[in-house]
């Protein structure tokens, strides 16, 4: 007798300005996804909302930076989310950022009583939230960059606030992803501006002071079905291109002037420091199933955790796969690992 294979709804699209970069992150999951053990139901979700079945994410048309989309689709048939999903055992909730990253398609699989790959609300909303993450992160004694969070009404900062950062700083939209909504500023002249293209994205803005000469490692904790967590072997992102100043948008999918080292080329001391302050920053905020942990090294060697990604780009040329692969666990090996993680964990409080 053969034994029905688990059905996968790979999740992907989605509202946020990360829609593309998960269609195309569905693109590079979908064929590595094991054809013996899953029956793979792909679930488009439009920048309007409106969620579909039949949505092939190898046959997109591209979009912007020339990466798929469901953007201009006049052909969708939406349907509930409930229907989308029936008869599915677990979910891919390939998402990134808004509505999707952040705990809100968690909650409605938690109402559910579906499983799904990923860590669950709190953990998915806080990480998504740089200035939650942060105060969280904090609290554990791990190290984070000076910040301040622009409370909803506050337009500006106080000299105080100044002063505490110092020049060049960074503004950013709290709850983003992607590079997109951030501004780097070296003059307190150009601050409004930045605070009011930050909230083109989210009314929550979070100003951070730059770390100059920084070192950008990223590095991959994964938890297993019994429960148990590593993290990989640490990646490096190093500008390549001369004026390049920090890892956007352009850089991250569209242009070369970044590479990556994988593994980062570091001491044992800081990789082994990296590696422990990795797994701890993932427990810190109650993750499950993935997280990719970035950080920043200083001139003087020290590590800052930057941010948490809970559903971080599985595109080709993703670090969370890469680093992965790097440390002996190839693409497939480890989706079959984030599912069956996904499924050992179940519904429900845990
Ligand atoms: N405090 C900082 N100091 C130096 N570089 C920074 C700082 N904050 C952000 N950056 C640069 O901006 C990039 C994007 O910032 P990040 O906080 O990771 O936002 P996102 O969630 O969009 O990836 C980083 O990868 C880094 O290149
Ligand atoms: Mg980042």
């Amino acid at each position: 007798m053969t034994q029905r294979k688990t059905r996968v709804a790979v999740v992907f699209g989605g509202r946020s300005s990360e829609h593309e970069v998960s269609c195309q992150s569905a693109k590079s999951v979908l064929p590595h996804l094991d054809p013996d053990r899953f029956e793979v139901v792909p679930v488009g979700i439009t920048p309007q909302g409106q969620w579909a079945l039949g949505m092939d994410p190898n046959a997109l048309e591209a979009g912007a930076g020339n990466l798929p989309t469901l953007r201009n689709r006049t052909d969708v048939v939406a349907i509930e989310p409930g229907q989308a999903l029936k008869d599915v055992d677990v979910v891919f909730p390939l998402l990134h950022g808004a509505w999707g990253e952040d705990g809100t398609i968690q909650g409605l699989l938690e109402l559910g009583g579906l499983p799904y790959v990923g860590p669950g609300v709190f953990a998915s909303a806080a990480a998504m939230d740089k200035i939650f993450a942060k105060k969280i992160l904090q609290a554990e004694g791990l190290p984070v960059g000076r910040f301040v969070a622009l409370d909803r009404a506050a337009t500006t900062l106080t000299l105080d606030e100044r002063e505490h950062l110092g020049l060049p700083v960074f503004v950013k939209p709290s709850r983003a992803g992607s590079s997109v909504g951030i501004s780097k500023i070296s003059d307190w002249a150009d601050l409004d501006a930045a605070i009011f293209e930050a909230r083109q994205h989210d009314p929550k803005v979070i100003i951070e002071a730059a770390v100059p000469n920084v070192r950008e490692i990223e590095c991959a904790v994964l938890e297993f079905p019994d429960g148990h967590v590593e993290a990989s072997l640490p990646a490096e992102l190093r500008p390549v291109a001369e004026g390049v100043e920090w890892y956007d948008f352009n850089a991250k999918y569209v242009d070369d002037s970044y590479e990556a080292d994988i593994p980062a080329k570091l001491d044992d001391d800081i990789t082994a420091k990296l590696r422990e302050m990795a797994v701890t920053a993932f427990r810190a905020l109650d993750c499950q199933g993935l997280s990719r942990v970035d950080f920043f090294l200083t001139e003087d060697d020290e590590l800052i955790i930057n941010e948490l990604n809970t559903m971080p780009g599985f595109t080709p040329i993703s670090m969370y796969p890469k680093a992965w692969e790097a440390t002996g666990i190839d693409f497939g090996t480890l989706l079959t690992t984030l599912i069956e993680t996904a499924i050992a964990r179940g519904a429900g409080l845990r």
